[in-house]
């Protein structure tokens, strides 16, 4: 058998297995596994490396409208140009409508942005803002049958958040089309509330972000969500989740037999409420929602990604420049920390913090990392096993790591379109040295070899994990 490449020499990782042996690829596609495969078009040499698959980042934002004014640093072909640096071979954004919107139209524009501006695999998930009766009745059905597979929705945020009774609405709509449903679980009147009590009080600073969302916040709306899931049998994922009190909801909704998933983000393993203080709005590259906790929070993350809690470890990649008007330090955002648009770059250093704090540190198995960051994403979002694993018949989306390499991370080694990253300085063990996408390198050896363009879009199948658990 001739293959187009062989990489040799390697450690291969999938979510279950760790081995030695070369990897054959063809066409796009991995065509075999073995000791010593004969030759090739080219014979790429990973002695000492290991070889993963591809990360798959679930949960970013590119290109969003995000509020008058505000502008997000990145495009498509920058966003994706940095997660390939990062190791990963494919990125799940969202495509968002706002009130008023066909979510039809919505994904057009969306597929208009991203068509041909992308170095690695792409999928829309889609947010839903207007859940009408036209919406949800064809639009939503019509879209998932195509290939959008799952939505977010919003229990917060001026212009998103859904009341309850559209909660529900969308949640049937996922049970009688399979899709699966991603909410973003923190009580808006309760943060309006608060807002407006600090503002009132002249606490207007950054570091009040933090104050406004306290954990109960998130608590009661993850414990809501959950509770409005159960009321008609529909799996449901917790995103982000920064705490042990909201990640407890959905570990107690599990051991119900629920099907509850949750994701969890390097910001709420790395970062803390004090990154939200600093002079000079410096707390303003820290906002996102929910906000960093403190220390024994961090601890409860880990807990949750080792237990199985958190079945994905996500980026939730929302960048707005620093020095910019039109992002953090837009006008109206030193008024009030309300203002602040909200979300932190992190499509470039997910894998390296968790495979470095994770892997190296020996708080996760490396198999567990891949799991993680990529067959899980895979396995949860109807991409199994097209993409997610190393095995015959997949898409070679492949990362090639240096797991001994020792960098800092600095915005200086980043590729994207953002001007800071909230994990300056950190220094990291293990590093993604190359990445390919079905079988074509875009990175390879730190360099950038991918075309524009060479990023596909795909569309999804439906998750077996969204499966009610009860029959119809
Ligand atoms: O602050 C965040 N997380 N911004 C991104 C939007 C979201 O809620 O995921
Ligand atoms: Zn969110
Ligand atoms: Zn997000």
């Amino acid at each position: 058998m001739n293959f187009d490449t062989i990489i040799r020499g390697g450690t291969i990782a999938t979510a279950s297995d760790t081995f030695s042996c070369d990897v054959g690829i063809s066409g796009g596609k991995i065509t075999a596994l073995g000791a010593d495969l004969g030759n090739a078009g080219e014979i790429v040499d990973a002695s000492g490396l290991l070889v993963l698959p591809g990360g798959i980042d679930s949960h970013v934002h590119i290109a969003q409208p995000s509020g008058p004014g505000i502008v997000m640093a990145d495009d498509f072909a920058s966003a994706t140009r940095s997660a390939a640096f990062g190791g990963n071979t494919m990125v799940l954004p969202f495509a968002m409508q706002q009130k008023g919107e066909s979510l039809r139209e919505v994904v057009k524009q969306y597929h208009a942005k991203a068509d041909g501006q992308c170095y690695v695999d792409v999928s829309f998930h889609l947010i839903i803002a207007d859940a009408t009766d036209s919406v949800l009745g064809q639009e939503l059905p019509a879209l998932v049958n195509d290939g959008y597979t799952s939505f977010k929705v919003f229990m917060t945020y001026e212009g998103l958040a859904l009341s309850d009774m559209e909660m529900l609405k969308v949640m049937s709509v996922a049970r009688e089309t399979g899709a699966l449903v991603m909410v973003h679980a923190e009580n808006y009147d309760a943060i309006r509330f608060l807002t407006d009590r600090l503002e009132q009080a002249g606490k207007t600073g950054t570091k009040y972000h933090g104050v406004s969302r306290p954990i109960a916040v998130e608590r009661e709306a993850t414990h809501r969500a959950i509770s409005l899931a159960e009321l008609i049998d529909v799996p449901i994922m917790i995103v982000h989740v920064s705490n042990r009190e909201a990640m407890d909801e959905i570990a107690r909704a599990r051991r119900r037999g629920l099907k509850i998933y949750g994701e969890t983000c390097p910001q709420y393993l790395m970062l803390t409420e004090q990154d939200l203080d600093g002079l000079n709005m410096e707390g303003a590259k820290y906002v996102c929602s929910p906000p960093p906790r403190d220390k024994a929070s961090q601890a409860a993350c880990w807990e949750g990604l080792q237990q199985g809690i958190f079945s994905l470890f996500s980026s939730d990649h929302c960048p707005f420049k620093y020095d910019d008007p039109q992002g953090k330090l837009l006008p109206k955002g030193k008024t009030s920390f309300r203002w602040v648009p909200n979300g932190i770059p992190g499509i470039e250093t997910r894998l390296p913090i968790l495979f470095s704090e994770g892997v190296s540190k020996g708080r996760i198995t490396l198999n567990e990392f891949v799991a993680l960051t990529a067959t899980n994403h895979a396995k949860t979002y109807g991409l199994y096993p097209k993409k997610g694993t190393i095995a015959v018949g997949c898409d070679a989306d492949i990362a090639i790591w240096d797991p001994k390499r020792q960098e800092t991370i600095s915005q200086k080694l980043m590729h994207g379109g953002c001007d800071y990253t909230p994990y300056e300085g950190i220094a990291v063990t293990g590093w993604p040295v190359s990445t390919m996408v079905r079988g074509q390198f875009v990175v390879r050896d730190g360099k950038l070899t991918g075309k524009l363009g060479a990023g596909d879009y795909i569309a999804r199948e439906k998750s077996e994990l969204a499966k009610p658990s009860a029959a119809v």
